[in-house]
C-alpha cells in the first residue's frame, strides 16, 4: 500500500484529501464528531509539511443534488475547533468558486468542499459519468490522498477514479485502520469472539459466513436476532424478522455446530408494547416471547439482563473481540442496557477489542464511554466488515 512518503515533497502541492466526515446530524448539530476527529493525523501532516490541503467527502445519502440538510458546512466549523485553524467552507463541489478558493490557498491552509454527493457523478453507475467527474476534481490538485476508510468498499469517484487520476496514497486514517484489523484477518489472539447485532441480518450475511471458518464465539443480539430465534422455532410475536432469510440462517446455525463454534442467542429478551421510548416493556424468556403481557404485539427491542451478563462473561475471558451492531435500540434509555453492557466488557477485557462501525461507535460514545478504553474504535462500518470478510476492498485495490 503506497503512504504519503511515496508522494514525494508536498511543500507548496495541492494535496486532495478524501475524508469520511459522514457524521450524523440532528437539527444541523453533529451527534458524533468520532470521524472529524480521525480525520485530523493526516490533515496537520500535510499542513506542517506546507501542503495546500483540500478536503473532499460525503455526508448521508442525497441523490445527486443538493439538500441543505446533508450540508458538510457544519463539519467544516467543528474541524476548524478541533485543528485550531480555520477551514474555509465552499458551497459547491466544483465550480467557479471552488476553482477560486483554491486557487487562493496559501501553504499549510485548509480548504472543505461541499458534499460530493451533491453531484451526481459521484456515485454514478456509468463509469464513465464517475471518470467525468473525477476529472474535474483531480483538475484541482496535484496530488490525491485516500483517508476516508469508511467507504474505501465503494467504488465511487473521488474513492477510486481520483485514486487513478493524480498520484496517489492511502492516508494515516486508513493505514492504521488497516494495521489494526490485519490483526484480526491473520491469526487472532484466542479465544476470539465476535459480537454482532444491529437491525438486520440481511446486511451481514458474507460477513457471519466468513466468521464461521474463524471465530469461537459468535454472540447475537440487535434486531438480526429474532430471525435467528424464529428460525430456532420460536415466535417472535412483532420483532423484526427477516423471514426470507431463515433458511440461510438455519444453515449457518448447522454449520456453526458442525465446525465446533459457539453461536449464542440471547436467553432473555426486553419486550415492549410499541416502539417508542416511553413503551410499557418487561423481560421475558428469549423463547416464550408471545408470552408477555404484549402477546402478539410484543416487539423486542434489547437483549435481557441475564443474556448480557452472559455475553459479557465471555467478552471478558476472550483474547481477541470484535464487536458491530448495537444489542438493543441504545438511543432510547430503556432499551440501552444490553449495549451497556457488552460496551462496558469490553473496556474490562485484558483482550485486544475492535468496535466496528459508525453506529457502533456512536452508541459507546453516546453510552458515556471513551474513545481510549476500547484496542481501537473503527471509522469505518461496511467497510470494517467487509473487510473482515476478506473481500477485496476497490479503494484500497487502487493504491496497492
Ligand atoms: C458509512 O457511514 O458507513 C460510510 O460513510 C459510507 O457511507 P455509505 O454507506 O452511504 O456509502
Amino acid at each position: 500500500m503506497r503512504t504519503i512518503e511515496s508522494l514525494g515533497s508536498l511543500t507548496s502541492r495541492t494535496v486532495i484529501v478524501r475524508c469520511d466526515l459522514n457524521v450524523p446530524l440532528s437539527d444541523g448539530v453533529i451527534t458524533d464528531d468520532g470521524r472529524i476527529r480521525a480525520s485530523l493525523t493526516t490533515i496537520r501532516e500535510l499542513r506542517d509539511a506546507g501542503a495546500k490541503v483540500v478536503l473532499v467527502s460525503h455526508l448521508g445519502r442525497p441523490k445527486g443534488e443538493p439538500e441543505e440538510r446533508f450540508s458538510l458546512k457544519p463539519v467544516a466549523a467543528r474541524m476548524a475547533e478541533l485543528l485550531g485553524a480555520p477551514v474555509q467552507f465552499v458551497a459547491e463541489t466544483v465550480g467557479d468558486k471552488a476553482q477560486a478558493a483554491i486557487a487562493g490557498l496559501n501553504d499549510g491552509d485548509v480548504v472543505l468542499l461541499e458534499n460530493l454527493r451533491f453531484n451526481p457523478g459521484e456515485t454514478s453507475k456509468d463509469a464513465a459519468e464517475r471518470r467525468a467527474f473525477a476529472s474535474q476534481l483531480a483538475a484541482y490538485g496535484d496530488v490525491f490522498v485516500s483517508d476516508g476508510f469508511g467507504v474505501v468498499h465503494r467504488a465511487q469517484a473521488s474513492v477510486t477514479d481520483l485514486a487513478e487520476l493524480l498520484p496517489s496514497a492511502a492516508g494515516r486514517l486508513v493505514a492504521g485502520e488497516l494495521e489494526v484489523l490485519r490483526k484480526l484477518t491473520d491469526d487472532p489472539a484466542r479465544p476470539y469472539t465476535v459480537v454482532l447485532g444491529g437491525s438486520k441480518v440481511s446486511d451481514k450475511l458474507g460477513v457471519i459466513a466468513h466468521l464461521l471458518e474463524r471465530v469461537d464465539t459468535l454472540l447475537i443480539g440487535g434486531g438480526m436476532l429474532f430471525t435467528f430465534l424464529a428460525a430456532q422455532g420460536h415466535s417472535v410475536a412483532a420483532s423484526l424478522l427477516e423471514a426470507d432469510q431463515l433458511d440461510t440462517v438455519r444453515g449457518y446455525l448447522a454449520k456453526a455446530e458442525q465446525r465446533g463454534v459457539r453461536i449464542l442467542l440471547p436467553t432473555d429478551i426486553v419486550v415492549a408494547e410499541a416502539f417508542a421510548a416511553d413503551a410499557a416493556h418487561e423481560t421475558v424468556a428469549a423463547d416464550a416471547i408471545e408470552s408477555s403481557s404484549f402477546g402478539a404485539a410484543g416487539i423486542g427491542l434489547d437483549i435481557g439482563p441475564e443474556t448480557a451478563a452472559a455475553f459479557a462473561a465471555i467478552i471478558t475471558d476472550s483474547a481477541t473481540v470484535f464487536w458491530n451492531g448495537p444489542m438493543g435500540v441504545f438511543e432510547m434509555d430503556a432499551f440501552a442496557a444490553g449495549t451497556r453492557t457488552v460496551a462496558r466488557a469490553l473496556t474490562e477485557t485484558n483482550g485486544f477489542t475492535v468496535v466496528g462501525g459508525g453506529d457502533s461507535a456512536a452508541a459507546v460514545r453516546a453510552l458515556g464511554f471513551a474513545d481510549d478504553q476500547f484496542g481501537h474504535i473503527s471509522t469505518g462500518g461496511g467497510a470494517s466488515l467487509e473487510f473482515l470478510e476478506g473481500k477485496t476492498l476497490p479503494g484500497l485495490e487502487v493504491l496497492a
